[in-house]
């Protein structure tokens, strides 16, 4: 295992339940609709702390190289799912996003530390899902999937460290509030499948 994906299982607090692995193989055509939604999304995030925070010059650099590679792997998405006859359909966004983002504070800078935290176990995630589920994928999807592995841990850093320049200081007591949430929203059964759903159990 590579150094990086070490250090994002030493970070979350829990690694994917086989059950959600399972729900992925068995739609995987959902599987591809919600990732184009949350490659989408982070680039929409990012550019809205871009519009937020202008005088952050370190911001800016790493949110509009964040942004430009999220709208790439968006793209890349979209061409796996035009080969595949998927349609790109809206979707309800799953309780992950909202439940992780219920305890941002409302004023900065403690907002913007949050908001840089969420983005950072996010971005984590993501990295930890797209690494299990590939050994279980065709071909394609994992090279695919492995192929952004890379590029979503260094996202993971990125927002961590400006999470930490945002705060003056380590953030883990604050990570530590996160992951007491992040948790169950992973481990607990979730009522619809998306890429950071909860096992749905039927
Ligand atoms: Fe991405
Ligand atoms: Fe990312």
């Amino acid at each position: 295992m590579s150094d990086a994906l070490q250090e994002i299982h030493d970070f979350l607090p829990c690694r994917t339940p086989a059950a959600w692995i399972e729900n992925a193989l068995a739609n995987q055509d959902l599987l591809l609709i919600d990732h184009a939604h949350c490659e989408k999304k982070a680039a929409s995030t990012a550019l809205s702390l871009m519009y937020r925070y202008v005088d952050n010059t370190n911001l800016l650099n790493k949110m509009s190289r964040l942004a430009r590679e999220e709208l790439r792997h968006f793209e890349q998405v979209l061409a796996i799912m035009v080969k595949r006859g998927v349609a790109y359909t809206h979707l309800t966004p799953s309780r992950y996003a909202a439940g992780l983002r219920a305890p941002v504070r409302k004023d900065d800078p403690g907002r913007l530390v949050d908001v840089l935290i969420v983005g950072a176990i996010i971005e984590a995630r993501s990295c930890e899902r797209f690494a299990a589920l590939a050994p279980f994928l065709d071909e394609k999807l994992a090279d695919f999937y492995n192929s952004l592995l890379k590029s979503e841990a260094r996202h993971y850093q990125d927002y961590l460290k400006l999470a930490e320049q945002a705060n003056g200081g380590p953030v883990d007591e604050r990570v530590a509030e996160f992951m007491a949430i992040e948790q169950p929203l992973i481990e607990t059964p979730d009522s619809e499948f998306r890429f950071h759903s909860g096992p749905v159990i039927d």
